[in-house]
Order: structure tokens, then sequence, then C-alpha cells
């Protein structure tokens, strides 16, 4: 095949070098089109054809359903894996040894205690603020606490950023969750595994013994590895943008759980919940939601459904999927919600809008189900996602910075009023 694109622009024709991924994935690589062209550029509103990057963290194929991790699939880590060597390898390129996990989980043990005075901005958000919003306002705040910007170009100042982030960010998800169940806030234990840890900080009461469920253990490490990491999303973006600013770690993050925030991304697995509840609410009429789905003046979207790459089934939902049947059998919960989700899923695959338009279950179609029968609140689901994705969002960060992209910053075709005088107010 040639190794060139040729593009012609009236008289003028212009070729440009194609790039080939390890996965035989093309671009064609216009970093020069501007200046041959006499300024001419491309446009691709939400980016639907745009690489913003080279990356060797994550490969996925929306055609096929294929996620993977440096190289393994998602099926083998969400199996046989735990989220803290998961995390390992996203972000440092290889499956640690155990001793280099053993290291990494005391490393992260060791800078996971957040600034006393954190507690502070946490007690000045009212009872009713979104968890999302004062996890994304704690996540910058740390920066105040921990004001040393990284110096990428040093191995240990990076690794220590790193754990500081993996231990504090699992205290701040609990804080916010225990804001709002009016529960104390605490630090768990050392003694405990990583997941294990999240568990006590965000369900331990303060007058009882703690006992970690290995069945919610299982299912929470196997939801976190399943958000760590989704190439270039719309979050993943956000944090790799304003990291090239040169803007620190810890504020780079709290920009990507902003952009998680919203219900077209991570907050669609709260609006699955919500629209579930209201189906069942309606007396379970599926019917009405797949038309409202369907119908262009009514903005209703079926949540948890479609995907900008996923053209097939999200290999994530198949297996969140069985594990919410899993978790509610082993755990004894009979959830009505779980039966209005899966006769909404055939519903769905079955209709020739959602056929034809290859809109599947994502991976917030069923993983709300799980979160709910684990005790968390609704509006905690997104909060959970933010913590499965900080791996990825901290390897992401890591791999721009240490690649020494430049800052991004798109150009634009401008569509407003040509040059024109102005008039002074008395004459308008
Ligand atoms: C995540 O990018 C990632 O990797 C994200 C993520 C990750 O791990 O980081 O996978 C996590 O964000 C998963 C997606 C969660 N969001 C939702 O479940 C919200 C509901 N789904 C959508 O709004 C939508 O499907 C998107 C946002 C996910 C994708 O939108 P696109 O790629 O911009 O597609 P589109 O809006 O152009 O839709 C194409 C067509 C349109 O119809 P037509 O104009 O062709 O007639 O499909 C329709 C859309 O109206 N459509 C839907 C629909 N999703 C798309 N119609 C009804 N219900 C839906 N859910």
């Amino acid at each position: 095949m040639s190794e060139t694109a040729k593009l012609k622009i009236g008289d003028n024709s212009y070729e440009f070098p194609l790039i080939e991924g390890s996965e035989n994935e093309l671009a064609i690589d216009i970093k020069t089109l501007r200046g041959v062209s006499n300024g001419v550029i491309t446009i691709d509103p939400g980016y639907k054809n745009t690489g913003a990057c080279k990356s060797a963290i994550t490969f996925l194929n929306g055609e096929k359903g294929v996620l993977r991790y440096r190289g393994y699939s998602i099926e083998d880590l969400a199996e046989k894996a735990n989220f803290l060597e998961v995390a390992y390898l996203l972000i440092f390129g290889e499956l640690p040894t155990k001793d280099q996990l053993v290291k990494f989980h005391a490393d992260i043990k060791d800078k996971a205690i957040v600034d006393d005075d954190v507690r502070k901005i946490l007690d000045a958000f009212p009872k009713t603020a979104h968890p999302m919003g004062i996890l994304s306002s704690l996540t910058s705040a740390l920066t105040a606490f921990n004001p040393s910007s990284v110096n990428v170009d040093s191995d240990e100042e990076m690794y220590q950023a790193i754990v500081k982030i993996m231990g504090k960010l699992p205290v701040l998800v609990s804080w916010a969750m225990r804001k709002i169940n009016g529960l104390p806030l605490n630090y768990g234990s050392n003694s405990l595994g990583y997941v294990e840890n999240v568990m006590s900080m965000m369900f331990s009461k303060p007058n009882e013994e703690y006992t970690i469920n290995p069945i919610v253990r299982d299912a929470l490490n196997k939801l976190l590895i399943l958000h760590a990491d989704h190439e270039q999303n719309c979050s993943t973006s956000t944090v790799r943008i304003v990291g090239s600013s040169h803007a620190g770690l810890f504020a780079s993050l709290s920009a990507g759980i902003s952009a998680l925030w919203g219900p077209l991304h991570g907050g669609a697995n709260q609006a699955v919940l919500e629209m579930l509840e209201a189906i069942k609410e309606d007396g379970g009429d599926t019917k009405k939601y797949m038309a409202k789905a369907k119908d262009k003046n009514d903005p209703f979207r079926l949540m948890g459904f479609g995907h900008r790459v996923y053209k097939n089934f999200d290999p994530r939902a198949k297996i969140i999927k069985v594990a919410a049947d899993q978790v509610l059998n082993d755990l004894g919960i009979d959830d009505p919600i779980l039966d209005v989700a899966k006769s909404l899923e055939q519903e769905a695959l079955n209709d020739p809008y959602f056929v034809d338009r290859k809109l599947y279950p994502n991976v917030d179609f069923y993983s709300g189900i799980i979160y709910r029968a684990m005790g968390i609140p609704v509006e905690m689901f997104t909060v959970m996602f933010a913590l499965g994705r900080l791996p990825g969002w901290i390897a992401q960060w890591r791999e721009m910075r240490l690649g020494k992209e430049p800052i991004g910053r798109p150009r634009q075709i401008y569509t407003g009023e040509t040059l024109r005088e102005f008039k002074a107010v008395q004459k308008r």
C-alpha cells in the first residue's frame, strides 16, 4: 500500500505520510497541512475521525468489541488480576513482580494521609452537594497541600506524585460518601488490601467491627479494573490537554473528574439507574421509553446505550452483566431493576432504530446495579467510575508528558461577522 495519502485542493495536490500502529490502524499525518496549503485545516466536530496522539497504553477495536490494557485482554485481567496490579501495568507498562507490587502498595499506603485541613473544605460543602463536584474540588485542592509541581524528567518525583494520588483519592472518595451518609471520616487500615481498604473506608461504621464481604470485594475489584482505562475518551482527553499546558497532575485529574461527570460520559451510570427506576415506577413500560429514545423531538436518550467507538457489544458490559447476576444471587438480593434492565436490553437489541445505529449496552448500563447491591448511593456511582479510571488517567498524563507533546491548541473556522466599524451608542 502507498506510504502516503494524497489530497487535492483546487489545482494543488498534496501528499501526507501515513502512520501505522502496532494493530495496523492507519492515520494520515497532517501536521504540515496548514503550512503547505496556505492555511487550509481539517474540521471534525467531536473528533469522531481525528486521532489526538499515538499511545501504547490501551487498544480497543470498536467493531470487534476488543479492549486490551498494554496488550492484555480485559477478559483476562478482569478474571485473574487485582486492581492494584492493573494500575501498575497501565502506568508503568508491565505487570509488576510480587516485590514490585508489595513496594507499590507500601508506598501508596505511606502517602495515603490527607492533610486534615482538607476536611475544612469538605465541611464547607452543603450535604446536598454532588460528590463528583466535591471530588473534583478536593482533588484540585490537594495541589495546595502538595505544591511542588511534578518534574516529569525525574522518575522519583513522578513516582512520588503517582503513589500520593493513588493513596489519597480513595480517601477523598470515601469522605465524599461518608458526608452523604452522615458518618465520621476515617482511613480504614493499612493491614488491608487496596480494594478492601476502599471498602472499609466507605462502609465501616464507628460502632462496629467491619468485616470484608469477599463477594463485594471481588465485584468491586472487577468493576475498578473494567473502568481503569479506555484510550482517548472525553475525560482522558481532558486530562491530557490540561496536562499539555504543564498544569500539575492533580489539577489535570481534577479537570478529568469534571469531564467524567457529564451524563453522556461517566455520569451515565447514575442516569441509567434513575432511568430504570423511572421505568419501574411507570409500571415497567419499556416500550414507552424506547419510543421516547427514538423520538427526535424528545431529548430523552436510552442511558447506558450507544458508544462513540463500540459499534458492537462493549466487552465490559458483557462482563458486568454476568457479574451483576452473580453478585445479586450471591448476596441474595432480588432487585426488580435488573429485570427492567434485561427487558430493556432485549427490546433495544431487537429494535431496528438501535440495530441500524449499532447501539449496544455500554459499560454504564449494568454497573449501577452492582454498585446499588453494594449499598453505594446512586450519586456516588460516577465517583466509583473516577476511582477506577484514576490509573488510566495517570498513565495517559505520564505518557503525554514523557512524550514531550506540544500544548493542545486546536484551530477553528471562523463564521462570525467580517470587519465592521464601531458606532457610538448615540448612532446605534
Ligand atoms: C462512557 O468514549 C469512551 O470510551 C467513554 C467510556 C469510557 O470508558 O471512558 O466508554 C464511558 O462514556 C460510555 C457512554 C456512556 N453514555 C451514555 O450511555 C449516554 C447515552 N449514549 C449517548 O448519548 C451516545 O450513544 C454517546 C454519547 C455515548 C455516543 O454518542 P455519539 O458517538 O456522538 O453518537 P451520536 O450522538 O452521533 O448518535 C448516533 C445516532 C444518533 O441518531 P441519528 O442522528 O443518526 O438519527 O444514534 C443515536 C443518536 O440520536 N443515539 C441514541 C443513543 N445514542 C446514540 N439514541 C437513543 N439513545 C441513545 N443512547
